[in-house]
């Protein structure tokens, strides 16, 4: 069964309405989200267009009375079905239209511009067909997963950001276990085979750099090719075929030291940590000017952060003791802390706080500071560097600090790089549970570090794509992040658990009702008792190629060698 059924009035360039042929309705064909394809002449010349079957109704007044009807009676078939008032009408939106060019033997993407005749047949979409649409680029093609009830998989082009001499930035978002990370990992190695493929053409391209910041340690766990769980990928698999594996660096929160000039970082760190506590300096307004005493000594000496642990604590109590005047005007507040750096047990309990925090300045060990680690990805290409913060709870302040203190830093080289040369950075950056740093809302009470934080990434989603910076910000809401990050993202990927409240309103506002319909209907619960395990999302955004205007459907392929299948991810067939 190839033919569907044929357009019937009203019908515009973007909207067409067909009446269904009887055996696609006697036989149950599923049709709702479907593919469809017209033929049609412009110019004389061989055109398609593809639809999507967004609607279905049982009604269509206009054709009972239409002039249309009547013409309809001619035809063999649809003279019955129009003549009853119940006709199953599908309303098909426009996705593109593609003219062929016989010379080139390649099809170009047009505006739908023309009248497309009425009870003209619309067909179904085979797989010959998008093979032969992307034939003149499908080497860069890759494929996310299996349109839903069809028999071809969805095509998508993630082009390296200096290629496209702009990032994009892309949001991941869907309830825990959708997939998201899954997805996200699948989304990297589409970049990198591009990557691979850009750096074997062209001799001056520079490859792409990844950070990510792991917050579960999952991106860690995957490019040591230890990744457990249902659908566990291999990165480091991947990033061996493609000619990346030589620069993975993974840093664990014990290899990373902050910069020996983060002054403010050092400021946030003492104050929530509240290291002077237990020496009784409780407010933050004195705990503050503890520690600018503690950094002009520091300053005296020609010493920086990085020093921090050639103080030893009988000169750290000294300090305190010898500044105690500044600290506190009231002469009560002064005893009381001159009495608690004598007692044994307070000095202790101040000294392991003390330790707990200079520690992360302690260039000892092989510890690479975040500004060398920044350097040398901006310095150099092809670099995958991932942070692994799984070690540390949210609850932790230090989860945040790390992550603003390398966004900053890569930012600011980004600025740099984009003045002083005329290259763009080719950088992804990877941000999961994004909810966290960059919720929607922050509470008036919120710690600094948190608004910082949250400010920083706002600010880069504004300004980085230039920069050849992109985000890939992971999140398990829409609702749950700032709005500029959903605004600003061009690339947007939805998996399950987006039906309700303000996700749904959000969906509805950017893609229309029946878009919002048809993610209710196809993207269903994978963990459903009743039904397969299915992970299906929506994607949207310049990275589609059959459909401009509304997001594709897919469902993700369920195991890790159908997904390396379908995009050739072997050996055997690249070589980077
Ligand atoms: N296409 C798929 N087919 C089969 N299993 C999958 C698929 N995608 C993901 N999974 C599995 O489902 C589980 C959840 O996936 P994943 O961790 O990617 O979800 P998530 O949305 O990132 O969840 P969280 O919000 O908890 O981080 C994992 O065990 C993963 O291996
Ligand atoms: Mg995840």
């Amino acid at each position: 069964m190839n033919t569907i059924g044929q357009i019937i009035p009203p019908f515009s360039t973007s909207k067409v309405n067909i009446v269904l042929n009887k055996d696609v309705i006697t036989q149950g064909e599923p049709v709702l989200g479907r593919y469809l394809k017209i033929n049609f002449k412009r110019k004389n010349k061989e055109c398609i267009a593809l639809l999507r079957l967004i609607e279905l109704t049982t009604e269509n007044s206009s054709i009972l009375n239409s002039e249309m009807a009547i013409n309809a009676n001619l035809l063999e078939g649809v003279k019955e079905k129009i003549q009853r008032n119940d006709i199953p009408v599908a309303v098909c939106e426009v996705l593109t239209a593609f003219e062929k060019n016989e010379e080139e033997k390649r099809y170009y993407r047009l505006n739908l511009d023309t009248i497309i005749h009425s009870l003209e047949n619309v067909e179904f979409v085979e797989e010959n067909l998008i093979k032969k649409i992307i034939s003149h680029i499908e080497d860069e093609v890759f494929y996310i997963g299996k349109a839903i009830n069809e028999n071809f998989d969805i095509p998508v082009v993630f082009k390296p950001f200096s290629i496209l001499n702009e990032a994009y930035h892309m949001l991941i978002v869907g309830q825990t276990g959708s997939g998201k990370s899954t997805e996200a990992k699948k989304i990297l190695a589409a970049y990198a085979k591009n990557d691979c493929l850009y750096s074997k053409e062209h001799k001056e391209y520079k490859r792409m750099n990844y950070l990510i910041l792991d917050p579960v340690g999952e991106f860690s766990k995957s490019f040591k090719g230890e990744e457990m769980g249902h659908f566990p990928i291999n990165l480091n698999e991947i990033w061996e075929i493609l000619g990346k594996d030589e620069n993975i660096k993974i840093f664990g929160i014990d290899n990373i030291v902050f910069d020996n000039n983060d002054w403010n970082i050092f400021k946030e760190l003492m104050i929530s940590e509240k290291v002077f506590e237990p020496i009784g300096i409780k407010y933050e307004a004195n705990q503050l000017i503890t520690i600018n005493e503690i950094i002009s000594f520091l300053r005296n000496q020609h010493k920086t952060l990085h020093d921090l642990s050639e103080i030893s604590p009988r000169e750290l109590i000294n300090l305190i003791r010898d500044r105690i005047n500044i600290i506190y005007s009231m002469q009560n507040k002064r005893n009381e802390v001159r009495s608690l750096l004598n007692s044994e047990e307070n000095v202790h309990n101040f000294l392991v706080r003390w330790n707990n925090v200079i520690q992360y300045f302690n260039p000892e060990n092989e510890k690479e500071s975040i500004q060398y680690i920044i350097s040398q990805l901006v310095e150099n290409s092809n670099q995958t560097i991932v942070i692994d913060l799984s070690t540390l709870k949210w609850e932790n302040p230090l989860k945040y600090m790390i992550t603003y203190s390398i966004l900053d830093k890569l930012i600011k080289k980004g600025e740099e790089v984009y003045k002083n040369s005329d290259e763009i950075l080719n950088t992804l950056v990877v941000l999961d549970e994004a909810h966290r740093l960059v919720p929607a809302k922050l509470n008036n009470q919120e710690e600094n570090y948190k608004v910082k934080t949250k400010e920083k990434i706002v600010t880069a989603f504004r300004e980085t794509r230039k920069l050849g910076i992109g985000w890939m910000v992971i999140s398990t809401r829409i609702s749950n992040i700032d709005t500029e990050i959903w605004e600003h993202s061009r690339v947007k990927l939805f998996g399950f658990g987006l039906s309700t409240g303000k996700d749904a309103e959000l969906i509805k506002e950017l893609f229309g009702r029946e878009v919002l319909e048809l993610y209710k209907q196809k993207i269903g619960d994978p963990y459903d008792l009743m039904g397969e395990r299915k992970h299906r999302f929506m994607i949207d955004g310049p990275v589609n190629i059959i459909s401009r205007k509304i997001p594709e459907f897919y469902e993700a392929y369920n195991s890790y060698d159908d997904f390396k299948d379908k995009n050739n991810l072997d050996s055997f067939f690249i070589d980077c």
